[in-house]
């Protein structure tokens, strides 16, 4: 069975209340048990910290052994030198993902620390988003 993690950070815990005119109305819990059923088989597993420290203690401890890592930094991918360095120093692939399409929004969302480091990065599918970077981290064995 592929085994997938999925990341979250700061803010997106308030997923379905937080700006729903970007985010939706969706809380991310709702979504994971859709996900999970979508993808009977595979093992998803789903962890959130608006903590740095947090994020990174997670991508290292899944990030030699897990097939993929879907990463949504939040506010951190525009700002996080140790995330990218941190996403450097794995094996596992990870895809970056943003619910809302960063660029149509303010500039400093435009530039992302973390994307060179990424496998691929997905954007702007409102939640879908993690449907799709799930498809890319199970196509061929990127
Ligand atoms: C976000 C976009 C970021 O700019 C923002 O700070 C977030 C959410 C998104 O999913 O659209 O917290 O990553």
């Amino acid at each position: 069975m592929k085994k997938l993690q999925i990341i979250n950070g700061p803010n997106l815990n308030l997923l379905g209340t937080r700006e729903p005119g970007i985010y939706g109305t969706t809380s991310f819990e709702q979504y994971l048990t859709q996900l999970r059923e979508r993808f009977p088989e595979v093992q998803i597993d789903y962890f959130q910290s608006n903590t740095e420290g947090a994020l990174i203690d997670k991508l290292q401890e899944v990030g030699f052994s897990y097939d993929g890592i879907v990463l949504n930094a939040g506010a951190y991918t525009h700002t996080s030198i140790a995330l990218y360095d941190c996403i450097r120093s794995l094996k596992s692939p990870v895809v970056e993902v943003h619910i809302s399409n960063v660029h149509q929004r303010e500039e400093f969302r435009h530039h992302s620390m973390i994307s060179a480091a990424c496998k691929g990065v997905i954007c702007g599918f409102g939640l879908d988003s993690y449907r799709l970077a799930v498809e890319g981290c199970l196509m061929s064995d990127v």
